[in-house]
């Protein structure tokens, strides 16, 4: 296996996209294009399966300097009204564009910190959404939290407005690495809030853990490990360190690439996760995530209605996805838009009237059957171009780029179906790979993205 992970261990997409953020073609992109496919996809879905809403909130109050997410550094809380109060102008233009009722399934604020607003704020907020749109019967409302500034209040005030899941950002319990990443966060404050929210009754509550973080050894994986199984979270997702310091305003520093662990020692790390994890009961979902029986992710795995997209994994899919915020990215299926990455340009744009998008990709019928074949791949590790709408164009040139995994065995297709094997699920994302064709028409010139493994 450890000669198999140098081979196959290249920078390659998370593919929480098809096609990814690099390859859209902005050029033949327009705010037009991307408000006709906003408007078709409401159409065919609202009254049905309901839309979905996330909400970005960028504010944090200091770097963690491990951190990959759109964000930016204030102590200044007077900056949380106006940002509020833009968020709702923005929704109230989508608002406009449409004759229904919008119906919400899944609201997720993510960040950034959603929790540096007071309690009070965010009420704001949601009480604003719902101004002009009803809740789905079903609907899912989920946050993030950080442990560290997380209150009962915010907890209980999100969940009288209909929130019922959280994630709480732990990483890693160990001093050493804390430290490297500029994240001090005793076990003490996660055990505050994880208790909280479960006393006030949210079901499904998820602690992201990360490995390949610096100076991160076994030993301190098995310690982070050990101290989250006495908190028995439903979920756990357990995300490779993703090392992007090229990326504008991503500010990973005060480490050295000499101190990450890298290849086999890195995916050792992983491995000794997964065997934790089913000692203790969990599940592993897609690429990345742990959950208990219980938990709707794993509900989802086994119905078959995992879903992948920017924010991850997800039980609940929904056809249209708006971001709203600074840097978010909408989904309508048909159709990619991703709003301006400050703050000030997002609340100028906004204040003017004007939907904030910046750049999207409008998807031909070829990107939608591949998407559909990659989504299959990262969701359930298997696909099949049997039916007429799922063909392939050229497919021989696809399954040609996968003879070495084939030969390697990280992959078996037969006939027209592709399987993952168990053992073969660190290599998901080389195996999409072969499907990108975005990919294999421009090699990147520059460094775009993360490691595979
Ligand atoms: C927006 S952040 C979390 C919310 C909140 N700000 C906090 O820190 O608790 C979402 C999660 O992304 C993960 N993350 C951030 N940067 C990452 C990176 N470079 N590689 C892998 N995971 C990362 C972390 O696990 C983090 O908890
Ligand atoms: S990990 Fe969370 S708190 Fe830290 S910088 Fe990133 S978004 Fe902000």
């Amino acid at each position: 296996m450890n000669s198999l992970i140098q081979k196959y261990n290249i920078p390659g997409p998370r593919y929480t996209s098809y096609p990814t953020v690099p390859y859209w073609d902005n050029e033949t992109f327009s705010k037009e294009k991307w408000i006709d496919t906003f408007k078709r996809s409401f159409i065919e879905s609202n009254s049905s399966e309901g839309i979905s809403l996330y909400i970005h909130l960028p504010f944090c109050e200091s770097l963690c300097t491990f951190c990959a997410c759109h964000k930016h550094i204030t102590k200044r809380h007077e900056m949380e009204n106006p940002y509020i109060e833009t968020v709702l102008k923005e929704w109230q233009l989508y608002v406009d564009l449409v004759d229904e009722t919008p119906i919400i399934k899944e609201i997720h604020l993510g960040g950034g910190t959603p929790t540096f607003f007071s309690e009070k704020q965010l009420k704001r907020l949601i009480d604003g959404i719902f101004i002009n749109a009803e809740k789905h019967p079903d609907h899912e409302f989920s946050f993030e939290g950080h442990p560290n500034n997380t209150t009962k209040e915010h907890l209980q005030t999100l969940y009288n407005l209909g929130f019922t899941r959280v994630s709480f950002g732990v990483q890693d319990y160990n001093p050493k690495v804390q430290e490297a990443i500029h994240r001090v966060q005793p076990f003490e404050n996660v055990e505050k809030v994880h208790n909280w929210a479960k006393e006030i009754g949210y079901t499904s509550i998820s602690h992201d853990l990360v490995f390949g973080l610096p100076f991160q050894t076994k030993e301190n994986v098995i310690y982070t490990i050990n101290k989250t199984k006495e908190l028995e979270p439903d979920r756990i997702s357990f995300y490779s360190y993703a090392h992007v310091p090229w990326v504008k305003g991503v500010g990973q520093r005060g480490f050295n690439e000499d101190d990450l662990p890298k290849n086999e020692e890195k995916r050792e790390l992983y491995e000794i996760g997964k065997e934790l994890f089913a000692e203790m009961g969990y599940v592993e979902i897609g690429m990345d995530h742990f959950a208990l029986p219980t938990d709707s992710l794993y509900k989802a795995t086994k119905e078959k209605t995992l879903h992948r997209n920017f924010m991850g994994y997800t039980a609940n899919k929904t056809q249209l996805m708006v971001g709203l915020g600074m840097s978010s990215i909408s989904d309508s299926w048909y159709g990619f838009a991703q709003n301006v990455k400050t703050v000030k340009e997002y609340e100028r744009i906004v204040n003017e009237g004007e939907i904030p998008v910046f750049r999207g990709h409008i998807l031909s019928e070829e990107d939608l059957i591949i998407r559909k074949h990659i989504l299959n791949i990262m969701c359930h590790f298997s696909t099949s171009w049997e039916e007429e709408q799922l063909q392939i164009k050229n497919v021989e040139a696809h399954i040609g780029k996968l003879e070495e995994m084939i030969d390697d065995g990280l992959v078996s297709i037969k006939g027209k179906k592709l399987t993952v094997p168990e053992k073969a699920r660190p290599y998901v994302r080389n195996i999409c790979m072969a499907f990108d064709k975005k990919l294999h028409e421009k090699q990147p010139e520059t460094k775009l993205f993360s490691m595979t493994i």
